[in-house]
């Protein structure tokens, strides 16, 4: 045995294996031994990368974003900004000394939201715009942009979404639903960007966070079109991302599990699920990290559970049992709805 065998023996020894050992295998089996050690190896090292940019890395701070000389002060805005994550992120951006211009689609609840944000947070100020993103109204988008013009944005939080009312199969969504989340999803964030990006690259300064789902990054059978149009979120903004960030501009994607919400349907909070307040404290305090996330740039998995969850389905469940896992979960609630559906009808 020569020097560096008898090296590697010595550290093999106290796991019990030894060089002589393997090299009497067959080849085939001794092949198969190395490449399935390396693939170990591998997944552990990704599994550590994973917990380090969970735990341990510092995300970039907001704070970054935001210069103290504009005659305004530093804008956030944020779409869907009356309830759930986009909410959060209003109130929470403000806590940091942004003023918050919110558009979203009820008057009502934007002065409601706005108020909350003014006695929260004394000395910010915030604008709201109602815009209803379904109609692709472009007088609506020339007004949103008059009302932007001229502020000092630093960020952007594209969150406005729309999902399915039920798990249903793409050739039974009605026209008027896909439509609608595809304008939402899809055509509102590229027209809100289109309006806040030159801006920020003319400051040299700017951050961009656009709502994901783990529907993008793993196609999620039953809700198609939520899915498809979070998957071109994905691509897009890695695309965007790559234009501008040596321009002083981040772009990053939030790829989010469940979180309680109108939306998501689920009230109780857990380690699984957090309430918009813990999703949202996490999502900006990890700006620039890559989460769960670790093989696709520019996104990020900021949730720790969702981060565990994204490695998981991303390098240890096959894409077959992940797909018909997802296709029974999917269509167990639409039967559950359709049961509930069935039951308010009979009593009326
Ligand atoms: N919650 C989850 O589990 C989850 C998971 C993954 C990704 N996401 C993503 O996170 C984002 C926010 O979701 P959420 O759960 O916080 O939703 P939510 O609680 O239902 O809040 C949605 C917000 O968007 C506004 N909105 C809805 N339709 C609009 C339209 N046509 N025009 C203008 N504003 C509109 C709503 O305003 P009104 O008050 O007027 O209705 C509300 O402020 C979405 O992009 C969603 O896809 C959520």
């Amino acid at each position: 045995m020569s020097g560096h065998l008898r090296q590697f023996d010595s550290l093999l020894q106290p796991l019990g294996l030894r060089v002589d050992d393997w090299l009497t295998l067959p080849l085939p089996l001794l092949i198969l031994a190395i490449v399935g050690g390396i693939s170990i190896l591998i997944s552990l090292c990704r599994f550590i990368r994973v917990l380090l940019n969970v735990y341990v890395v510092p995300g970039k701070p907001v704070a970054s974003f935001k210069v103290k000389n504009a005659p305004n002060g530093t804008w956030a805005v944020v779409t869907g900004a009356t309830d759930g994550i986009g909410r959060e992120f209003a109130l929470q951006l403000a806590k940091k000394g942004f003023n918050i211009f919110l558009a979203s689609r009820t008057p009502d609840k934007l002065d409601k939201v706005a108020g909350e944000i003014e006695s929260a947070s004394p000395g910010i100020k915030t604008k709201v715009q109602a815009i209803d993103f379904s109609a692709a109204d472009v007088k609506a988008y020339d007004d949103l942009k008059r009302a932007l013009s001229g502020l000092d944005i630093g960020v952007l939080i594209n969150n406005v979404g729309k999902s399915h009312d039920s798990a249903v199969y793409f050739h039974e969504t009605s026209e008027e639903e896909m439509e609608s989340i595809v304008e939402i999803n899809v055509n509102a964030t590229l027209r809100v960007t289109r309006i806040v990006l030159p801006g920020m690259i003319g400051r040299k300064r700017g951050l961009i966070l656009n709502m994901g789902s783990f529907a993008g990054a793993f196609p999620t059978p039953l809700l198609a079109t939520y899915s498809g149009s979070k998957a071109f979120l994905i691509g897009w903004t890695q695309a965007v991302a790559e234009e501008v960030r040596s321009k002083g501009v981040t772009v990053q994607l939030l790829n989010t599990y469940f979180v309680v919400s109108a939306m998501s349907k689920i009230r109780r909070p857990s380690a699984m699920v957090p309430t918009p307040k813990a999703y949202v404290a996490k999502a900006l305090a990890s700006v620039g990290k890559q989460g769960g996330a670790v093989g696709r740039l520019h996104n990020n998995t900021p949730w720790p559970a969702h981060a565990l969850l994204d490695w998981a389905i991303s390098y240890i469940v096959p894409q077959s049992v992940m797909f018909s896992q997802s296709r029974k979960m999917q269509l167990a609630i639409k039967k559950r709805a359709e049961a509930k559906k069935a039951r308010a009808a009979k009593t009326q």
